[in-house]
C-alpha cells in the first residue's frame, strides 16, 4: 500500500479501550503506527506496551509512574520517551506529527486533551464520553473551528453514524428519532428495593461487555446511557424529544436511526469494541476488527423493552439536564464520578448514587459556561457539593 501510515496516540491506552484500539492497530501494521500513549497509574502495562509499539512518547499522570516507568524502560534499552502531567497529554494529542488521536481517557480529566485534539484538526475517536457530556456546545464548537473530525468510537453512536447517511448536512432533515439500545446491566431484572445491597464486584460484572469499572457501575445504574443521550444529542444534533432508550439485553442492535418516512435503519454485530473502534481507525473504509462474526442461524430472539423507570432512576436524568441551564450536563457528570467513586470505594450504598447526582443538580446552579476555565470551574464545584452529599448519604 502506498498511502502514509496514520501516526496515532491512544489517551488511556491501558485501559478497556486503549487495550482494544492497539489490538486492532497491531493488526494492521501497514496502516499505523503508534506516535505516543497516555496512561494514569499502570507502569507494567505501558512498559509492554512500549516494547511492542515503540512509541515516541509516553505521558503518566503523575511524577512518582513516571519515574517508575522511565527507571523500567531505561533498563529494558527502550527509547520512548517519558513525560508526565496534563499538559503533557494535551501536547501529545495535539502534535503536529500526530494524525489521529483515540481519546480513551476515562471521566472529565479527559477533556483538556480532546479540545486540544479538536483545536489542532486532528481525526479524533472519541470513546471518552463524559469529556462531550461536560464540554457540550463548545466542545462540538472547538471541533468544527478546528477542522477536526470527530467519529464516535462508543459502540451505540458508531452505530448511529453507520447508520446516518456519510453527509452530516442531511441528517436535521432526515432524522425523525434517534433509539438508543441498553443491555440493562446486571440488574434488569432485580426488585428496587434490593439495590441497597449491591457490591462493587457485582456491579462490574456485566452481562455482554467486559469493561472498565466506571462505566461498569454507569451500566449497572444505566447513568451511562443517561451520559450517552447526552453525548447523541451534540453528535447528531437532535433534540432531547428525538432521541429514545429500548432495553436489548442481547447486545445485538446496537443502536438505530427512524428516518422521516418511518424506515428504520439498525447497525449489528457481536459485543466487542473492536468493532467500533476499526470503524474510527478506518473510516470511511473498513478493516478487519478481530471481532467474532454474528451467527444468525445461532441467534434465539432478539427482544427490546422500555427501561423500568423505578430501577433506573437515573436514566431520565439526561432529558432534565439538557432542557436545563446550560452546564448542566456537566454539573451531573462530576455528581455521577464522586457518586460512582464512592461506591467502588465502598463509601456509598450503590442505591444511593442517584441521590447524590439528584441532591448536586438541585445545589450547584451553573452560570452558563463560556470557557474550559469556566466548565473547570463548575467541574470542581459540582464535585464539592457531590462530595458533601455522598457524605451525607454515606453507607
Ligand atoms: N470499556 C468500554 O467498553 C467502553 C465502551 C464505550 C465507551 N467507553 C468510554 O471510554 C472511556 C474509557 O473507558 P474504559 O472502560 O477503557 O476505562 P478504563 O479501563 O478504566 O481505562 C481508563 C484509562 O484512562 C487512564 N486514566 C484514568 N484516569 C486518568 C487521569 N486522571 N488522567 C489520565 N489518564 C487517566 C487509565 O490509566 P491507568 O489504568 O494506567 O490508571 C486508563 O488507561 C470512558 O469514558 C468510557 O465511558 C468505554
Amino acid at each position: 500500500m502506498n498511502t502514509p501510515k496514520q501516526r496515532v496516540t491512544v489517551l488511556g491506552s491501558t485501559g478497556s479501550v486503549g487495550v482494544s484500539t492497539l489490538d486492532v492497530i497491531a493488526r494492521h501494521p501497514e496502516r499505523f503506527e503508534v506516535f505516543a500513549l497516555s496512561a494514569a497509574t499502570r507502569v507494567d502495562e505501558m512498559l509492554a506496551q512500549c516494547a511492542q509499539f515503540s512509541p515516541q512518547f509516553v505521558v503518566m499522570a503523575s511524577a512518582p509512574h513516571a519515574e517508575q516507568l522511565a527507571e523500567k524502560l531505561k533498563r529494558n534499552g527502550l527509547k520512548t520517551r517519558v513525560l508526565m502531567g496534563a499538559d503533557a497529554v494535551e501536547n501529545i494529542a495535539s502534535h503536529e506529527d500526530v494524525d489521529a488521536v483515540m481519546a480513551a481517557i476515562v471521566g472529565a480529566a479527559g477533556l483538556g486533551p480532546c479540545l486540544a485534539a479538536a483545536r489542532a484538526g486532528k481525526r479524533l475517536l472519541l470513546a471518552n464520553k463524559e469529556a462531550l457530556v461536560v464540554g457540550g456546545e463548545l466542545f462540538m464548537r472547538t471541533v468544527r473551528e478546528g477542522g477536526a473530525t470527530l467519529l464516535p468510537i462508543d459502540s451505540e453512536h458508531s452505530a448511529i453514524f453507520q447508520s446516518l447517511p456519510e453527509d452530516p448536512s442531511t441528517w436535521a432533515r432526515r432524522i425523525d428519532k434517534i433509539i438508543l439500545t441498553a443491555s440493562g446491566g446486571p440488574f434488569r431484572t432485580r426488585a428496587p428495593d434490593t439495590l441497597g445491597a449491591v457490591t462493587p464486584e457485582q456491579a462490574c460484572a456485566h452481562p455482554n461487555w467486559v469493561m472498565g469499572r466506571k462505566i461498569s457501575v454507569d451500566s449497572a445504574t444505566m447513568m451511562n446511557k443517561a451520559l450517552e443521550v447526552i453525548e447523541a444529542r451534540h453528535l447528531f444534533g437532535v433534540s432531547p424529544e428525538q432521541i429514545e432508550v429500548v432495553i436489548h439485553p442481547q447486545s445485538v442492535v446496537h443502536s438505530m436511526v427512524q428516518f422521516t418516512d418511518a424506515s428504520v435503519i439498525a447497525q449489528l454485530g457481536t459485543p466487542d469494541m473492536r468493532v467500533p473502534i476499526a470503524v474510527g481507525l478506518a473510516w470511511p473504509e473498513r478493516i478487519e476488527s478481530g471481532a467474532a462474526r454474528l451467527d444468525f442461524r445461532q441467534m434465539a430472539s432478539l427482544t427490546f423493552d422500555a427501561p423500568d423507570a423505578a430501577l433506573f432512576p437515573g436514566l431520565g436524568l439526561a432529558w432534565h439536564a439538557l432542557r436545563a441551564a446550560p452546564g448542566t450536563t456537566a454539573v451531573l457528570n462530576a455528581a455521577n464520578e464522586v457518586a460512582v467513586e464512592a461506591f467502588l470505594d465502598r463509601r456509598l450504598r450503590f442505591d444511593r448514587i442517584h441521590a447524590v447526582n439528584m441532591e448536586t443538580l438541585e445545589t450547584v446552579t451553573p452560570s452558563k459556561p463560556a470557557s474550559l476555565a469556566d466548565l473547570l470551574a463548575l467541574d470542581a464545584s459540582a464535585r464539592a457539593a457531590a462530595n458533601a452529599a455522598a457524605l451525607r448519604f454515606a453507607a
